[in-house]
């Protein structure tokens, strides 16, 4: 009998980059969206459309029946968390408890908050100093104390990889590439921690295989690829066969909007992101699966950028 997923946030970036991996390896997949998903995934034989609000409660507990494994994978708007994001962690807990399924998060660096210490390890202490630290304590504190329930938060930087558009990666670094601009949050210099959707979601695959092994809350980090601005420049630079000047990212626009503009506003809060070097620690990841999935940066950015359609044909480009 081939396992099953449910996935709750399918069309999200990590969420289509998950089915697919999941799909690859055989899994049935259960693929909740509220959106027509896009044809190359829906299409698929071992994908099943689950369509409905991830906080319709009788359509979830229909859809979590007999599943090995559920992933949270939804992600409420920017602005909207303090009023979303704990309700979403519920319905996902009361999901994967149907059926005794492992329950997986995919987390991120947030809960460090503002004063995040260059190396992450999943004991780091968590620091609830801002509003988003605050709510993705609480969420990962209730799937901990859920009773009964094993879980896993499989902890990663900066997505950038997939096929959904809205990541740092496409919005800023990449944004300006037909223009010859790379264009930075922060300083060059510092390092920062990135996710390759494909190699995270190949290791929710292999951390979903090791499920027996994960009884009650667990914590994993994927280290992805730590790298400073000025190396994913020249990465950039290399993918889209053209110079790249460094440009900034004019926060003082953000500054001046933010009090009109509430999306502006949430992300000039974590600006600091940008100015602490950061990387996550996988010694714990490896000591379960092995050496996680990790294709070469170069690798990894030529083929987000040719995914990601942000390079024009006519712009004279060579892609590497
Ligand atoms: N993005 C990153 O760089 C990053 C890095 C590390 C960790 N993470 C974490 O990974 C998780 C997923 O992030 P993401 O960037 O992949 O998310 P995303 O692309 O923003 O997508 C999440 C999906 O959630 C769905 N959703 C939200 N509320 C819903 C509801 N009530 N019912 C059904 N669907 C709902 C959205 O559906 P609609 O399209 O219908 O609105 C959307 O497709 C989050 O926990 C995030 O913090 C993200």
């Amino acid at each position: 009998m081939p396992s099953t997923v449910l996935i709750l946030g399918v069309a999200g970036r990590i969420g289509q980059a998950l089915a697919g991996a999941f799909a690859d390896a055989g899994w049935q997949v259960r693929a909740q969206s509220r959106k027509p998903l896009p044809a190359a995934l829906a299409t698929r034989p071992l994908v099943h459309t689950v369509h409905c609000d991830a906080l319709d409660a009788v359509a979830l507990h229909r859809a979590a029946q007999a599943c090995d494994v559920v992933i949270h994978a939804l992600n409420p708007p920017y602005t909207q968390w303090d009023r979303l994001a704990l309700p979403l962690v519920d319905a996902a807990i009361a999901a994967a408890r149907v059926s005794g399924a492992l329950l997986m998060l995919p987390g991120n660096v947030y809960n460090f908050g503002r004063e995040l210490p260059p190396l992450l390890t999943p004991d780091t202490p968590e620091q609830g100093n801002t509003a988003k630290a605050r709510i993705r304590i609480e969420a990962e504190a209730r799937m901990a104390a859920a009773p009964g329930l094993d879980s896993v938060v499989i902890r990663a930087g900066d997505f950038f990889g997939g096929t959904e558009p809205g990541t740092w990666f496409d919005l800023a670094l990449a944004s300006k590439l037909n223009a010859g601009r790379f264009i930075y949050p922060g300083r060059t210099d510092i390092a920062h921690a990135w996710a390759y959707l494909p190699d995270l979601a190949r290791t929710f695959v292999r951390v979903a295989e090791q499920r027996a092994r994960l009884r009650g809350p667990h914590r994993l980090h994927f280290a992805g690829h730590t790298v400073t601005g000025e190396e994913m420049r020249r990465a950039l630079k290399f993918a889209s066969g053209r110079p790249l000047r460094v440009g900034a990212l004019p926060w003082w626009l953000f500054r001046l909007a933010s009090p009109v503009v509430p999306l502006w506003r949430e992300l000039l809060a974590m600006r600091y992101l940008w100015e602490r070097p950061h990387r996550l620690d996988d010694h714990a990841l490896v000591a379960l699966i092995g050496a996680a999935p990790a294709t070469p940066l170069q690798q990894a950015v030529s083929a987000a950028v040719a995914s990601s359609g942000l390079v024009r044909q006519d712009a004279g480009v060579a892609p590497a």
